[in-house]
């Protein structure tokens, strides 16, 4: 960490040289664009469409309309002044059906996004598989089925082939957990299935896709453009004595499940036995595949868990049960801050985290590839979005980023989720993650203020002192001013 400047030891503080500054989306959550040029149908369309599943029925059909305004939208990137952006590819854009020959008009889409945001001097982070797997494969077992992994890999070989020389990272995978957990075991996202075996395979077969477009991702593209892949460990803290070995097992559940074969300790035994995958799908190499070098870990952080004990029958204020561990309950401290999706609001949570992956997989380099606040967003009739709460978010997490960095943890990079408003899976259009406040009626995209805020963050290196923002409405952009930071 460099050596504190005057103005940082007034309160500004600032990230190391090189940290990369970006932003996300993904596919299915931006694109619309459905039946266009070819493209075939995701998990996504058939799920979001059937009865019940969305809030208010909302659909990907029409989203952001990116996929016809990705130019639109390269200038508020452009804008922004970020130095990189994630997105992830549709599958069934590129391959119908999953697999066999490409629709070259869905790769055009992708090779002209990319080709823009090199030129405007923008990484491009390339995300292959963010949750919209072709209905196709679906029908053959989804990620149930090994088969499915295999696929995938066929997938990155493409792009690998296809825009190997210009993406400048990739991602395997986005959250594989969220994929088997809510997609095959609780059934809350495409595709709805409530299967516990289906589950647990589904997790072992996320981890092989990921090993299988890494290894083609290899021998596709140029020597030195980083692969890795993103997961999403929650912190599961206990508040007392009785809840510490219910936090234990679902760390190992949903945390350690992805990062530990990563890190060549194969699947975690404290797991539940249900959670974990069948041995007799564990094919000879697999494990090792797995656990094949990556080049860095992505991690999306959003809140922990707290745990503590509780009576099931008796639920007190802020108490939810927590399904599996009698006894035990998960606990919302009413006086706890949360994001307008109730969750809660614990940045140094993000500190603890990233501390503890970083001595799990021994200090490989890592991003936040996520890491974002849902707020109610309205565009005030002067046409401002004032998001201060945003900011305020976006300000303690960054601060905690910085804490992790001093800390010894080789954090390189953070990409706040999301870029602009979107279509936020089962929650529809409910909730708003973006620095582009989109309203969905006129595809008018409007800088929120935490836009600018972001902007002079990236710009210059800096953070601002806590509380600038909430003294006054301009203080932030005239604080964060590059040439007071890069003094001394
Ligand atoms: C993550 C997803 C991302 C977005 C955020 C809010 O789990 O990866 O697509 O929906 O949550």
């Amino acid at each position: 960490m460099e050596r504190l400047t005057g103005s940082e030891s007034a309160g500004m503080r600032r990230f190391p040289k090189g940290f990369l500054w970006g932003t996300g989306t993904s596919s299915y959550q931006v694109e619309g664009g459905v039946a266009e040029d070819g493209r075939g149908l995701s998990i996504w369309d058939v799920f979001s469409h059937r009865h019940g599943s969305t809030y208010r029925g909302d659909t990907g059909d029409v989203a952001c309309d990116s996929y016809h305004r990705f130019d639109q939208d390269l200038k508020l990137i452009r804008e922004l002044g970020i130095g990189a952006y994630r997105f992830s590819v549709s599958w069934p854009r590129i391959q119908p059906d999953g697999r066999g020959p490409v629709n070259q008009r869905g790769l055009d889409y992708y090779r002209r996004m990319v080709a823009g945001l090199r030129e405007a001097g923008v990484l491009p982070v390339l995300t292959v598989y963010h949750w919209d797997l072709p209905q196709a494969l679906e029908q053959t077992g989804g990620w149930a089925a090994r088969e499915t992994a295999e696929r995938l890999g066929e997938l990155a070989a493409i792009l690998g082939a296809e825009l190997g020389s210009d993406v400048g990272a990739w991602i395997t995978i986005n959250e594989p957990q969220q994929s088997a957990h809510q997609g095959y075991r609780i059934g809350t996202h495409a595709p709805g299935r409530r299967d516990l075996a289906a589950a647990a395979a589904a997790t072992h077969h996320l981890m092989l896709g990921h090993a299988r477009a890494l290894g083609a991702l290899r021998a596709s593209i140029p020597a030195g453009v980083p692969v890795g892949t993103t997961l999403d460990p929650q912190p599961y803290i206990p508040l007392d004595g009785e809840s510490e070995l219910a936090a234990a097992v679902m760390d190992a559940d949903f945390n350690r499940m992805y990062l530990d074969p990563l890190c060549g300790r194969g699947y975690p035994d404290l797991a539940r036995a249900e959670m974990l995958p069948d041995e007799r799908l564990i094919a000879e190499g697999d494990m090792d595949a797995i656990s094949a070098p990556i080049d860095f870990l992505g991690i999306n952080y959003y809140r922990p868990h707290h745990l503590r004990r509780g009576d099931w029958n008796d639920l007190r204020l802020g108490e939810a049960p927590l399904p599996g561990f009698e006894g035990v309950v998960e606990y919302f401290d009413p006086e706890q801050p949360c994001t307008t999706m109730g969750w809660p609001i614990v940045p140094e949570g993000l500190t603890e985290l990233l501390l503890n992956v970083h001595r799990q997989t021994g200090g490989v380099p890592l991003y936040i590839t996520e890491n974002g606040c849902a707020a109610d967003d309205y565009p005030t009739s002067g046409g401002l979005v004032e998001d201060g709460d945003r900011i305020e978010y976006l300000r303690a997490h960054l601060a905690a980023a910085l804490a992790a960095i001093d800390a010894g943890v080789d954090l390189r990079g953070y990409f706040y989720w999301s870029l602009m408003d979107n279509f936020e899976w089962a929650l529809g259009y409910r909730y708003r993650f973006g620095l582009f406040y989109v309203d969905f009626a006129t595809q008018v995209r409007t800088p929120k203020r935490s836009a600018s805020w972001y902007a002079q963050v990236a710009r210059t290196g800096c953070l601002p002192p806590a509380g600038a923002e909430a003294r006054s409405g301009v203080a932030v952009a005239s604080s964060v001013d590059g040439s007071v930071c890069r003094q001394g």
